[in-house]
């Protein structure tokens, strides 16, 4: 299964976009030298999430395929099944990579997303990856008690909701790194583990509550790392992307 590094494209509009992703033209296809390490690098995966595609609608969805980027679309999913299912078939339909649903939802509810994806995209070759977000990398075991009431521990709330993504039929999950061996054991290693909340050493974890190098993310079995700030924020994040890639996948 192919590791890789998503990049979080979390711009407030296109434009932003592409201006950053322009960087990243003229390593296309290149073979490039980090740390004494060559690394195949191509147009990278990037990921829209809520704040670019509100603004800007499926044109950027458009535009980013068509600039050779795969598109990991992030919206979060969450209503009830019939509304989730016509959703999904709308979002099927753009010719994304891979989307999301929040776990939160249910069974019926994934079940729903998975149905109305696989109509919306039937007329694709490949068809999307359909993940579903466990707890979100922001919220730690203090907040799922003391605001959710979920009075388990937090490995065993996520545990129990790729179990419940996995018994919907979807590929896999978005998880923390912390979680993503357990997943694979309790799902087994072809399940997905998509795994944000990433951070290059010696960078600042922000709002994220459960961070991890690339290289960890790695030994644990990610198999793909979503990284936004530590490569959007970086004033050299082409560098910076390298090293994620030379971290994480080789
Ligand atoms: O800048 P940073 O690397 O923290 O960005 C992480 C990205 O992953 C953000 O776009 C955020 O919305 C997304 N994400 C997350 N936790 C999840 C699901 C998605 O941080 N559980």
């Amino acid at each position: 299964m192919g590791k890789d590094v998503i990049i979080a494209c979390d711009f407030a509009n296109a434009e932003e976009t592409i201006r950053f992703l322009d960087k990243f033209n003229k390593i296309r296809d290149e073979v490039v030298r980090c740390d004494d390490i060559s690394v195949r690098v191509s147009r990278p995966y990037v990921k829209i999430g809520m704040e670019l595609f509100y603004a800007e609608g499926p044109q950027i969805i458009k535009t980013l395929k068509e600039r050779g980027h795969k598109v990991f679309l992030d919206l979060k999913v969450h209503d009830i099944p019939n509304t989730v299912k016509k959703t999904m078939k709308v979002l099927g339909a753009y010719g994304v990579d891979m989307v999301n649903v929040h776990a939160a939802g249910g069974i019926e509810m994934m079940k729903a997303a998975k149905e109305g994806l696989m109509l919306g995209s039937a007329r694709f070759a490949e068809k999307p990856k359909l993940i579903a977000v466990t707890q979100l990398t922001s919220t730690d075991e203090a907040t799922m008690h003391k605001e959710l009431l979920i009075e388990l521990p937090l490995p065993e709330v996520v545990k129990q909701y790729a179990l419940n993504a996995k018994a919907a039929g979807l590929d896999g999950v978005v998880c923390s790194a912390h979680e993503a061996a357990e997943i694979h054991m309790a799902c087994g290693p072809d399940f997905l583990t998509v795994t944000p909340g990433i951070r290059l050493a010696g960078d600042s974890a922000g709002d994220q509550k459960r961070v991890m190098t690339p290289a960890d993310a790695r030994d644990e079995g990610a198999d793909y790392i979503v990284v936004g700030r530590s490569i959007t924020a970086e004033s050299k994040p082409i560098d910076a992307y390298q090293r994620c890639r030379a971290d994480f996948i080789l």
